[in-house]
């Protein structure tokens, strides 16, 4: 991968914002669970800010771990079978599970999940996504939580990348690889 990545950023939705609608889901999901022991579930890498941001909003007894997932293709989304790169570890049985995602595209990786989940023994799975691009879907698939509906772009920041970068950035943004009207999906 070339160290330079052409291409622009605008911002999407600057820190100020995420950080109070982290603080409202964070209210929701403990309104919902009250008092019940929740492990939260990170997505690697994608979610690992938003999952930081939200466990500290938290009250009460939270378990974290953390999987990471990825899926191949050559198309402009990745189209290959979804692959579990890294499972949880700790047992998930008779657990209650609260998945933290970056974003839902095509709901493809939420539903991988789902079935993962189950497999694994946990009593309950909910679905917490930080950005859901509800015009892509291409699987059915229900959230329980959403930070923001957004549309059909290359997101970056907050966690979020294209080839490693911009991770760092304390704001989304949207990427604009050059010379391309729409940007591009690496992954
Ligand atoms: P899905 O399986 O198509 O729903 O894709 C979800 C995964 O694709 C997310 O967890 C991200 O890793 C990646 N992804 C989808 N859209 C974006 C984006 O705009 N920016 C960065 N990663 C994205
Ligand atoms: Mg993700």
């Amino acid at each position: 991968m070339p160290s330079s990545l052409p291409g622009t950023l605008r911002v999407l939705i600057p820190a100020s914002r995420i950080r109070k609608r982290v603080r409202e889901l964070a209210r929701s999901i403990s309104r919902d669970f009250q008092g019940q022991e929740i492990t939260l579930l990170c997505v690697l890498k994608g979610s690992f800010v938003f999952l930081a941001d939200l466990v500290r909003e938290l009250p009460g007894l939270v378990h974290i771990d953390f999987l990471a997932v990825s899926s191949y293709g050559s198309g402009v989304r990745p189209s290959g079978p979804i692959r579990l790169v890294k499972d949880v570890a700790s047992s998930l049985r008779g657990r209650k599970v609260l998945v933290v995602e970056d974003v839902v595209d095509t709901g493809r990786t939420v539903a991988f999940l789902r079935r993962h989940l189950a497999r694994k023994g946990a009593r309950a799975v909910r679905i917490c996504a930080l950005l859901d691009k509800p015009s892509v879907r291409s699987v059915p698939i229900s959230l329980d939580y959403v930070g923001f509906r957004i549309p059909d772009r290359f997101v970056v920041g907050y966690g979020l990348d294209v080839a490693e970068r911009y991770r760092n950035l304390p704001y989304l943004a949207v990427f604009h690889r050059k010379n391309s009207a729409k940007a591009d999906r690496p992954n």
